[in-house]
């Protein structure tokens, strides 16, 4: 019986413990990243916006030069490097997150790391909606 008691209050607990990190999180975020958390999961992100997306994937990045589509190709369909990831129609939520894992350093590319630094919560949600709304092409790169 007191198990069943207890229980509700541990969840409460544990809810109250996560929102306390998810907050002490967004003060420690670096200068031009203010907007939203910057927790290790696509949730919070604003929602993304199709055609603004499309925009920013074609724009040249300032540091780099490059735009998303000169690597990963139109609609995100035709990488000009066979092991480089096709993003078509893959789950915006998944690109989200790979996005942010990028630009926090919990995922190292060489050149992917470069391209995420400087995006903001919102260009990572209308990037990931834009590829994310493109046809599916997606394959696996085992045995590339
Ligand atoms: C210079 C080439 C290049 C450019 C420019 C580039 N990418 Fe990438 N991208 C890559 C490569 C290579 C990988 C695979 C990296 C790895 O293995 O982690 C990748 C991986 C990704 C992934 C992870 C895909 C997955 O399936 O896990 C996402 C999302 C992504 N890129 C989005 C973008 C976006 C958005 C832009 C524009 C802001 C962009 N990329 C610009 C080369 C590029």
């Amino acid at each position: 019986m007191s198990n069943a008691v207890h229980a509700p209050r541990l969840a409460i607990a544990l809810l109250a413990a996560l929102a306390l990190a998810a907050c002490s999180q967004n003060t420690s975020g670096e200068p031009g990243h203010a907007e939203g958390p910057q927790a290790s999961s696509s949730a919070g992100l604003p929602d993304g916006r199709v055609a603004i997306g499309e925009q920013l994937a074609i724009a040249k990045g300032k540091a780099t030069g490059q735009s998303c589509v000169d690597c990963h190709g139109v609609e995100g369909n035709a990488p000009i490097d066979a092991t480089y990831p096709k993003l078509g129609g893959q789950y915006a939520d998944y690109l989200a997150h790979a996005l942010q894992a990028y630009r926090s350093g919990d995922r190292q590319h060489a050149l992917m790391s470069a391209q995420a630094a400087a995006l903001t919560d919102q260009e990572i949600s209308d990037l990931s909606a834009y590829f994310g709304s493109r046809p599916a092409q997606l394959r696996d790169l085992h045995g590339l």
